[in-house]
C-alpha cells in the first residue's frame, strides 16, 4: 500500500495564494421547496416518490430547505472563512416543462442567491446541470432523446444571459457518468431506466451537451472561466494477474475516461470496452467534433478507489469490484473505502491529457455517522479524512501537476439521492426536522486552515 504520506503537514500557504478553496452543493439535495413558486417536477421528484427507490422512503420536498435559508447557509460560508460556493441550477425551477415558458420566480431566486454570495464576498461557482432533468422532457425521452441537446442549450442560454454578468465561475455538467450510468444502465438512480439502449444514446448526448454548453458559455459569458466535471476513481487490479490487469483496464475506461476522452477528441474509449461499440449508431455527420470543446478547467471529483477482478459472469465489462468491506480497509459510511492516495492518483491520472489547461477539485469529502452531543457535532474522522486527502492535493502540486483548487463536499448534511438522509456527508450538521445548523469540528477545522491557521 502507498504511504499516505503522513509526513507532509499541510497549511493554506502551502498551496499558493491563487489556490481557490470552496464549498460545493447541488440544487435538488439542498433546496426543498420542490414546488414552490411555479417550479415543475423533475425526474428526482418523481422518482422518489416511487417506492422502494430511496432508502427508509426518504422524502427530498424539503430537505434543508435552502430555498428559504440560503442567507443563513451563505452567512456560515462566510464565518468558515469558505471564499468559493459551488451550486447548481435547477432546471425546473426556471423552465418548469423543460422549455418554453421561463418562470421568472425561479430566476428571482438564483439571483438573489448569487447577489447574497457577492454581497458576502463569496464567489459563486454555478454547475448547470447536476441531475434534476425536467420531468416533462423524460417523458419525451430524456437523455436519449437527441432533442435533449437543443432543450439544454435553450436552459443553459437563459443560464448564461440571466446569471453571467455576475456569474464567471461555470461548471456545465455533473458527473455525466453517473447520471447515465445509475440512471440510465442500472436504474437505481432517477429516472431509473436499464440496459445499453438507454445508456449509450444517454452518454452520447450528455457529450454533445456538455460542449454544446461550453460554447454557449464563451458566447455569451464575458470572461467566463469554463468547466464540466467528472467523477473518478483509482482503478487497481486485485491481483497482478494479466486477467485482473486488464479487468483494471476496462473499468478504468468506463469510470474514469469515458467522459474525458471524447471532450478532449479522443473519442470514446471503445477499444477497451467493445460494448461501447455500437454507440456509434447514435452518431450525426459533424458529432466528432460538436463533442469536443476546450473547457478552461476540469473538475475532478473524488472519494475512493476500487479494486477490480476480472468476472466471465459479468455481462459488458467482464469485471467486477471487490467491495472495499470484503477488504477490511478503513470506510465510511457509504461503504467506500477511506484511501487518500486515490485523489492524488487521480490528479496525475488527469494530468497525462497535455489538452487539460487547469484541474481543480471539485468535490471530496466523507460520509461518517455524526453524533449531536451537547449541541456540539465533534466528528474527527472526517477531519482526518480531509487532511489526508488535502496532503495529496498537496503532494500533487508539489511534483508540478496541474491542481488549482479544492472543493469539500459539502456544506450541510443533504439528501444523498438513493441513499436519503442517512449519509452525512456535511461539515455542518443538520437537523432535519427543526433546520437547525450546527458546524461540525470539521467546519471549524476547514475554517481554522483557511484562516491559515
Ligand atoms: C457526487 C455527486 O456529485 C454528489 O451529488 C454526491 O452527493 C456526492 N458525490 C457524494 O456521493
Amino acid at each position: 500500500m502507498e504511504s499516505t504520506s503522513q509526513d507532509i503537514r499541510i497549511n493554506k500557504k502551502l498551496f499558493g495564494d491563487n489556490f481557490k478553496w470552496g464549498v460545493s452543493v447541488a440544487a435538488f439535495q439542498i433546496e426543498g421547496a420542490c414546488d414552490a413558486e411555479g417550479k415543475g417536477a423533475s425526474i428526482w421528484d418523481v422518482f422518489a416518490a416511487k417506492k422502494g427507490k430511496i432508502l427508509n422512503g426518504d422524502d427530498p420536498a424539503i430537505s434543508c430547505d435552502f430555498y428559504n435559508q440560503y442567507k443563513q447557509d451563505i452567512d456560515l460560508i462566510k464565518q468558515l472563512n469558505i471564499q468559493c460556493f459551488r451550486f447548481s441550477i435547477s432546471w425546473t425551477r426556471i423552465l418548469p416543462n423543460g422549455t418554453g415558458e421561463v418562470n421568472q420566480a425561479g430566476i428571482d431566486f438564483y439571483n438573489s442567491v448569487i447577489n447574497y454570495c457577492l454581497e458576502q464576498g463569496v464567489e459563486p461557482w454555478v454547475t448547470i446541470y447536476h441531475w434534476d432533468l425536467p420531468h416533462a422532457l423524460e417523458l419525451k425521452g430524456g437523455w436519449t432523446n437527441r432533442d435533449v441537446v437543443e432543450w439544454f442549450k435553450a436552459f443553459a442560454t437563459i443560464c448564461a444571459k440571466n446569471f453571467g454578468d455576475r456569474v464567471k465561475n461555470w461548471m456545465v455538467m455533473n458527473e455525466p457518468g453517473v447520471f447515465t450510468g445509475a440512471g440510465y444502465f442500472l436504474g437505481i438512480h432517477a429516472p431509473g431506466r436499464t440496459g445499453l439502449r438507454n445508456f449509450l444514446p444517454a452518454i452520447h448526448h450528455a457529450v454533445l451537451c456538455m460542449a454544446a454548453g461550453g460554447r454557449i458559455l464563451r458566447d455569451l459569458v464575458k470572461d467566463a472561466h469554463i468547466g464540466t466535471t467528472f467523477s473518478c476513481s483509482y482503478v487497481e487490479p486485485h491481483t497482478d494477474k494479466q486477467k485482473d490487469v486488464n479487468a483494471a483496464k476496462r473499468v478504468d475506461a468506463l469510470l474514469n475516461r469515458l467522459f474525458i476522452e471524447p471532450v478532449l477528441g479522443l473519442g470514446y474509449p471503445v477499444h477497451e470496452v467493445s460494448a461501447l461499440k455500437d454507440i456509434e449508431k447514435y452518431f450525426q455527420p459533424g458529432d466528432k467534433d460538436l463533442m469536443k470543446f476546450d473547457f478552461d478547467f476540469i473538475g475532478v471529483q473524488n472519494y475512493t478507489r476500487e479494486i477490480v477482478k476480472n468476472s466471465f459472469f459479468t455481462p459488458y465489462v467482464g469485471a467486477s469490484l471487490v467491495k472495499a468491506e470484503k477488504r477490511g480497509v478503513p470506510l465510511t459510511n457509504m461503504k467506500w473505502e477511506v484511501y487518500p492516495p486515490s485523489i492524488y492518483q487521480m490528479i496525475k491520472q488527469f494530468n497525462n491529457y497535455p489538452q487539460i489547461k487547469s484541474i481543480y477539485i471539485t468535490e471530496n469529502g466523507a460520509a461518517f455517522p455524526d453524533q449531536v452531543t451537547d449541541g456540539m457535532v465533534d466528528d474527527p474522522k472526517r477531519v482526518e479524512y480531509l487532511k489526508s486527502y488535502l496532503e495529496q492535493v498537496l503532494r500533487a502540486k508539489n511534483e508540478g501537476l496541474k491542481v488549482d483548487g479544492y472543493f469539500i463536499w459539502t456544506l450541510t448534511d443533504n439528501f444523498e439521492w438513493a441513499e436519503g438522509y442517512h449519509p452525512r456527508f456535511g461539515i455542518i450538521h443538520v437537523d432535519f426536522e427543526t433546520q437547525q445548523r450546527i458546524v461540525k469540528s470539521s467546519g471549524h477545522w476547514y475554517a481554522d486552515f483557511l484562516k491559515g491557521n
